[in-house]
This record gives structure tokens, C-alpha cells and sequence, in this order.
């Protein structure tokens, strides 16, 4: 419970008079498609005021999923809103080279530059559909933040092993889950090329993930999620 920001919302309620107009656009902007929000939240979910997605803010401790874990409430917007086809702008309000925010709320994510927003679209629509590892992510409700951290991934961003290995680690639990019956020294996990090989090298964020070890031993049959079938 401690992530929702409860002893804050009879302020911003109060202070939030000002801003009504600005309310009032910010929440058709839901309401166009959903006349009833309560319809779509979770059973037994608080009441939610009118605002747009900055109402959900005030409970919903966005832009705090710098940390790697699941953010269902993150990975349910956005899958749902992709299959919707609503645009990004619906929710947010993006300045070039300067801020990345939610509609009416003051984090921002980084200073995406237009070139950036459009790779992020691209990325966004893979993770939402894709054949690939971000896929299986999107689905296990992991967002873009669980993998790349607080600040908006960019052209040549990538993921450390670090990172990986914080939902999926220590190694050598990982390697105990991948061990061959067959062949207990084929485990990808653990062999000759050692820990300090990047996940990467074969675990693919948005492209076709590849067993590496293939490029040397080229008749072993090894499988990989994410490979694209
Ligand atoms: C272009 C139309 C459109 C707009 C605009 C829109 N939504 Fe949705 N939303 C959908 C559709 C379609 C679904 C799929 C579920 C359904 O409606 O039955 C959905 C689903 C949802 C869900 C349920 C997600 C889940 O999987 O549990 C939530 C929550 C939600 N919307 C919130 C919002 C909020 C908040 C806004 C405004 C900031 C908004 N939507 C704006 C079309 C829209
Ligand atoms: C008054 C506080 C409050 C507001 C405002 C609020 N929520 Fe929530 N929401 C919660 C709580 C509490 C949970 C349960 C969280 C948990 O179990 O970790 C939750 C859970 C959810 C979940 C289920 C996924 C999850 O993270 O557990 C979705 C989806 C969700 N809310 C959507 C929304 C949307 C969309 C809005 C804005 C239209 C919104 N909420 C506004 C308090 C709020
Ligand atoms: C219906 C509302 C809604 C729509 C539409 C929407 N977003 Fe979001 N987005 C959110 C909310 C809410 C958060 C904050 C989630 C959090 O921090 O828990 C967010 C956060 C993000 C983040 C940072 C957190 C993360 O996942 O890493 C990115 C990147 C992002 N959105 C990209 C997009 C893109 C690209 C589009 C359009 C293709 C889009 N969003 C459409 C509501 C929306
Ligand atoms: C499973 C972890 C994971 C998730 C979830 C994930 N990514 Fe990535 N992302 C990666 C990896 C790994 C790379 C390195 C390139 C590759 O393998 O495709 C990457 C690369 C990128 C790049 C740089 C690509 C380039 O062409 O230079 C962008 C931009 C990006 N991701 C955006 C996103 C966005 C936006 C989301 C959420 C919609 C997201 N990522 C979710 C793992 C992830
Ligand atoms: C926030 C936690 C988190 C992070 C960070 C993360 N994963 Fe995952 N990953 C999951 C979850 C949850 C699943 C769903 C299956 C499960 O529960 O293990 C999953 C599934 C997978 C799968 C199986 C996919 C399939 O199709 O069966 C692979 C492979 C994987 N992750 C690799 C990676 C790699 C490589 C990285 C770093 C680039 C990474 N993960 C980062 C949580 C995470
Ligand atoms: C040399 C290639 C290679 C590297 C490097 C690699 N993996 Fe894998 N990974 C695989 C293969 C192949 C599988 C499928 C193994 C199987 O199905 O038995 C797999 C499976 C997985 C799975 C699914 C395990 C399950 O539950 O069945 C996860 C999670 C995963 N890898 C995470 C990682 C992480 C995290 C790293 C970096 C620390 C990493 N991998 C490095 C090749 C690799
Ligand atoms: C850069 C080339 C290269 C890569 C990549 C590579 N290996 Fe090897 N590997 C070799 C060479 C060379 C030998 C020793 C000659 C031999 O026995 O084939 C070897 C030997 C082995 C052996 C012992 C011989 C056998 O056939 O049982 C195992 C087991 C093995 N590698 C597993 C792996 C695994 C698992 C991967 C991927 C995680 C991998 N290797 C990636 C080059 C490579």
C-alpha cells in the first residue's frame, strides 16, 4: 500500500479547482470511449474522479517504476490502448528535447527528441504484439521501465545483465532451470563463454533472439524463447 500516495488526495482535490477546465478536457479525453470509467477498472477498484489519466496519478505512483518489477497497472493501460489504437497524446503530453509527461501531471520521463518518441512508438507497438522476449514481458506485466529503468529508453539503449538478472537471478538458478537431460554441459547458462556474457548476446529485446552457442556449434539443436516462431 505504501506506494499510493492516499494522504495527498484531499489536497490536490482541494487545490485542483483551478485547473477544472483543464480537468474537464483532460477527462473527455477518456470519457469519448469510456462513459462509465468504472466499468473498466478492476472489480472493487476505489472510486476514480473525473481528470483524465491524472486522476489516476494521484493514487498511482507513476513514474516511481524505475525499479525492476512488475507494474501491472503500467502493462494493462498500455496493452489495452495499443489494441484501442488510442493515441499516445490521449495520456501524454510530449516537448520535444524537453519533457515526457502524462497529460496534466508534472514527471517526466526524460527529454525525448522526435526521432526518439518515433522509435519509441515502433518499440512500443513490438512489446505490445510482438513474437519477441518484450512480448513475453508485456504479458507477464512487465513495462518498458521494468527492463530500462526510470529514464525513456533511446536509440542504441540497451539492457544489462544486471538488470535481467534481478527478476531472473542468481545465475545459477537460472542455469539449474535451463540444464539439459541430454547433454547436462549444453546449458546456455552455464558453459565455457562464462558469466560475464551479455544476455543480450542471445536474448534479443525487440529483434529475433538467436543461441549463440550455434554460431560455433553449428549442429547442436537449441532452442530459444523469443526466437520469432
Ligand atoms: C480511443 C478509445 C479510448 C480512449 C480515448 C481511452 N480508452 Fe481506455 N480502453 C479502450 C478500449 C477499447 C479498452 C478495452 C476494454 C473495453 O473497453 O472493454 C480500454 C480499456 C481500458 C482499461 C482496462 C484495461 C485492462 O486491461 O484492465 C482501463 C483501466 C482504461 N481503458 C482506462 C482509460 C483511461 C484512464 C483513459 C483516459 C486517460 C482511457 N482509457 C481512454 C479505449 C479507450
Ligand atoms: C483513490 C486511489 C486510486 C485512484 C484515483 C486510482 N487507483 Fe487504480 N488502484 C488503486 C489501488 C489501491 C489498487 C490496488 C493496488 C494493489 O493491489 O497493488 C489499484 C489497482 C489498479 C489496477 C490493477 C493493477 C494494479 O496495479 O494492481 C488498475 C488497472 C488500475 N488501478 C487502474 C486505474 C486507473 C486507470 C485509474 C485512473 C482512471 C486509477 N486506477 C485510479 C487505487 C487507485
Ligand atoms: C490511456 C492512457 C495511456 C496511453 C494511451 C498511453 N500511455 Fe504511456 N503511460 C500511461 C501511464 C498511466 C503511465 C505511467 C505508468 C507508471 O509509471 O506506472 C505511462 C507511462 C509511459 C512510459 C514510461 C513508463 C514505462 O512504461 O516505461 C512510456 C515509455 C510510455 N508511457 C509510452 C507510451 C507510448 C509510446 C504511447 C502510445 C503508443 C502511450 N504510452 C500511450 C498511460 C498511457
Ligand atoms: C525484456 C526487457 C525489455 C522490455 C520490457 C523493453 N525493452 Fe527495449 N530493449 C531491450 C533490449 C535487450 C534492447 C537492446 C536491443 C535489442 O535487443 O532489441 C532494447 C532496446 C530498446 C531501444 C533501442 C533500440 C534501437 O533500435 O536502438 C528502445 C528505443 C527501446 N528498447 C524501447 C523500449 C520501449 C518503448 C519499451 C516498452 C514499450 C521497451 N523497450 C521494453 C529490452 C527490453
Ligand atoms: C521486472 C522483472 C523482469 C526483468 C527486468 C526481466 N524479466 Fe524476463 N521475465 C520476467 C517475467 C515475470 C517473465 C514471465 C515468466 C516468468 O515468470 O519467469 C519473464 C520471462 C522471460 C523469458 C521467457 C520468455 C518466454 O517467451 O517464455 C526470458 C527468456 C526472459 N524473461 C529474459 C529476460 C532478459 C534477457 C532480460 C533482460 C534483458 C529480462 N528477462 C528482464 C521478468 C523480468
Ligand atoms: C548463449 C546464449 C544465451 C545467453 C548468453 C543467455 N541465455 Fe537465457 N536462454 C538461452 C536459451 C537457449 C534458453 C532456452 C533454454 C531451454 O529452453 O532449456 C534460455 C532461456 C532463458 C530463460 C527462460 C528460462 C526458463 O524458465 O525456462 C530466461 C529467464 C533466460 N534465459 C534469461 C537469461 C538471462 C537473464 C541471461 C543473462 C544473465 C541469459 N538468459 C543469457 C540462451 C542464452
Ligand atoms: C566462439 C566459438 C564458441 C562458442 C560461441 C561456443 N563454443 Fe563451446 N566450444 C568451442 C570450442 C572451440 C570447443 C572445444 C572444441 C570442441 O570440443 O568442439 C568448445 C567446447 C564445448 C563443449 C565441450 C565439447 C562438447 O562437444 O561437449 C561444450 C559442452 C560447449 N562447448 C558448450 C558451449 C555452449 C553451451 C555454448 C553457448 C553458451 C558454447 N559452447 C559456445 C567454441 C565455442
Amino acid at each position: 500500500m505504501s506506494k499510493f500516495k492516499f494522504a495527498l488526495i484531499p489536497l490536490v482535490l482541494c487545490l485542483s479547482v483551478g485547473a477544472a477546465a483543464q480537468n474537464k478536457a483532460a477527462g473527455d479525453a477518456c470519457s469519448s470511449c469510456h462513459p462509465d470509467i468504472a466499468k473498466v477498472l478492476p472489480k472493487n477498484h476505489e472510486p476514480v474522479q473525473p481528470g483524465g489519466v491524472k486522476a489516476c496519478a494521484v493514487c498511482h505512483n507513476v513514474g516511481q517504476s524505475g525499479e525492476a518489477k512488475k507494474n501491472e497497472f503500467s502493462a494493462k493501460i498500455h496493452l489495452a490502448h495499443h489494441a484501442a489504437k488510442a493515441e499516445c497524446s490521449t495520456c501524454h503530453a510530449v516537448t520535444p528535447d524537453k519533457s515526457f509527461t502524462l497529460v496534466g501531471d508534472t514527471h517526466s520521463w526524460g527529454a525525448p527528441k522526435t526521432e526518439d518518441m518515433k522509435l519509441i512508438g515502433e518499440k512500443m507497438n513490438s512489446w505490445a504484439e510482438s513474437k519477441y522476449t518484450d512480448h513475453a514481458h508485456a504479458k507477464a506485466n512487465v513495462d518498458c521501465a521494468g527492463c530500462h529503468g526510470k529514464d525513456l529508453p533511446v536509440s542504441d539503449s540497451t539492457v544489462e545483465n544486471d538488470r535481467c538478472l534481478a527478476c531472473h537471478g542468481p545465475v545459477e538458478k537460472l542455469a539449474a532451470k535451463t540444464q539439459n537431460a541430454e547433454f547436462p554441459k549444453r546449458n546456455p547458462h552455464a558453459s565455457h563463454l562464462g558469466n560475464d556474457i551479455a544476455c543480450t548476446a542471445c536474448h534479443k529485446g525487440h529483434q529475433t533472439s538467436v543461441v549463440y552457442c550455434a554460431d560455433c556449434h553449428k549442429l547442436w539443436k537449441m532452442n530459444i524463447p523469443g526466437a520469432g516462431n
